[in-house]
């Protein structure tokens, strides 16, 4: 037996120790590394163990999450609870006439008005685009219609994504696409123009464009088409006399002049056809626009309602069709000014802002026997209804207003005359109510209100008018309501109805 000196073992182990850790270390790592090859879908096939990965020592992949029952992978959205009622015809009358009722005879436009326009050179079109809710567009187009627009001079352009349908009468009422071709074009009397394809916002405004050139307009106007239009009956110092004094001026008037003034690049003389008028402090005169003959736009009531120029669409390269929807105006008009093109406010009428609907259009032609009152085409769910009405309570002001026409129309003071005739020729009247009951925006010059005079007519359009915007804008459930009314509704596969499309692209 040899015996060595106790360092020489203790330095021998540690040398073969060592050795040992340097012979093994590869073979570990190579483990690790072919566990990568096997595991990586890129591996190439000969990398793998030709055995296959069973022989190779796998590092155990990471334990699957614990199963949860009650979550499944798929969320749904829940079912609704409640289905809005069906939408009404707001305008039976015009399935049973070939003409529609007169307009108010101070708003009848002089036929060719807009020839005694120096540099007005072609009649000036209003393009309103349409995507969903008929009733809505009814409204608006009636509005402007009978607050002196020319019909021939209005176009509806149709929006809605379903190509032929509309015109081959393939959609009904409760579709949210539904259009009568026939209502507008033949009965009232308008134009309507129909988009290829559905447009989103941005795409429809540079769809206007396209029109320009199609028709050679040197300038257009376009609404929204969820406004009611009204012109100032009451009349505005320095604007405008009342309806029927010397010196009044319709909505179209209005528009007319602030179109020759824009295009002679000349501000308005403010004491031209005023008249010492009861003073509308809604809506006083905006400021003088600036004069310019690089002129982009003029907004009556922000661009509820615009006078465009398509030299200035073109320079700024059309609206942003990559900002489809909100914020796209933003977008459009600040490139018009950074491109030193101006856009100003101007005023010809009291455009408003609304998510509802008159009950009978005829109302719009100041027919006696009908009371002025509107309905929401898409109502609130019963418990929805008590906590948002419980939220515009704190909002604004206290008014309460809603969409449920009993309660909105309770307040209006009207002769005992007029309503006996509602009794009579139309729709019944609303109970008298109390006189506490609302406080309105929009003041009355005397009460009661003679639903016969014309002029006292115009006083409950503009309160209801008024009422509307607060129905729209003082409710806590958005203001976008009434693109959510309709479902179903006719034959063509392409007026299907899909939950969630609801974009604001033909307002
Ligand atoms: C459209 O209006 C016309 C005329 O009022 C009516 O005869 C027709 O039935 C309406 N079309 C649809 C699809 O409702
Ligand atoms: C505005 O009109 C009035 C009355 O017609 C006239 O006297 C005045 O000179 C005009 N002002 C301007 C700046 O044109
Ligand atoms: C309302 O106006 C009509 C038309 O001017 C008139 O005949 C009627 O007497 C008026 N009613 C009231 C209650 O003043």
């Amino acid at each position: 037996m040899i015996l060595l000196p106790r360092w020489k073992v203790l330095s021998c182990g540690i040398v073969l120790l060592l050795g040992v850790v340097v012979l093994v270390y590869p073979f570990l790592r190579l483990g690790s590394a072919r566990q990568y090859l096997v595991a990586s879908p890129w591996s190439p096939k000969g990398w793998k163990s030709a055995k296959g990965q069973d022989e190779l020592p796998l590092r155990p992949p990471p334990p699957p999450p614990p199963p949860s029952p009650e979550k499944s992978p798929l969320k749904y959205k829940p079912a609704p609870t409640y289905t809005a009622p069906p939408v009404k015809d707001p305008f039976p009358l015009l399935s049973t006439t070939s003409t529609p009722p007169p307009i108010p005879a101070y708003n009848v436009p002089p036929k060719d008005a807009w020839k005694a326009y120096d540099g007005v050179t072609v009649a000036p079109p209003l393009l309103i685009g349409f995507t969903r809710n008929w009733p809505m567009l009814l409204q608006t187009v009636v509005s402007y219609l009978t607050a002196g627009w020319p019909a021939d001079q209005l176009y509806v352009v149709e929006n809605t994504g379903t190509q032929q349908a509309n015109a081959r009468a393939q959609l009904s009422l409760q579709n949210p696409r539904f259009l009568n071709h026939t209502q507008l074009r033949k009965v009232l009397g308008v134009r309507v123009v129909q988009t290829p394809v559905l447009l989103s916002f941005a795409q429809l405004q540079n769809f206007f464009l396209a029109l320009s050139y199609d028709h050679g307009w040197p300038y257009y106007f376009w609404s929204h088409m969820d406004v009611v239009a009204l012109s100032h009956e009451a009349g505005v110092p320095g604007l405008t006399a009342a309806a029927g004094e010397k010196g009044y001026k319709s909505l179209y008037t209005l528009c007319l002049e602030t179109l020759q003034q824009t295009l002679r690049g000349s501000s308005r003389n403010a004491t031209n056809g005023a008249s010492t008028a009861t003073p509308d402090k809604v809506n006083s005169p905006p400021p003088e626009p600036a004069p310019s003959p690089r002129w982009a736009a003029r907004f009556f009531a922000y661009d509820h309602l615009t006078l465009q120029n398509p030299r200035a669409l073109e320079a700024i390269g059309g609206w942003d069709a990559f900002i489809p929807y909100y914020m796209t105006d933003c977008d459009a008009y600040s490139r018009f000014a950074m491109a030193g093109w101006s856009v100003a406010d101007a005023d010809a009428g009291i455009i408003t802002d609304t998510a509802s609907v008159f009950d009978d259009l005829r109302a719009l032609y100041r027919d006696p026997g009908v009371v002025p009152r509107f309905s929401d085409p898409n109502p609130p769910a019963p418990e929805e209804k008590k906590s948002s009405k419980a939220g515009r309570r704190r909002g604004r002001r206290g008014w309460g207003g809603g969409g449920d026409s009993d309660a909105d129309t309770a307040s209006l003071s009207i002769s005992a005359t007029a309503t006996a005739q509602a009794h009579t020729r139309g729709p019944a009247a609303p109970p008298p109510s109390p006189p506490h009951h609302r406080q309105r925006d929009v003041p009355f010059p005397h009460e009661p209100m003679n639903l016969s005079l014309a002029t006292d007519y115009w006083w409950v359009l503009r309160r209801e008018a008024d009422n509307m915007f607060h129905h729209k804008h003082g409710g806590g459930r958005g203001r976008n309501t009434w693109q959510g009314a309709q479902r179903g509704g006719g034959t063509s596969p392409l007026g299907t109805t899909r939950a969630g499309s609801r974009r604001p692209s033909g307002c």
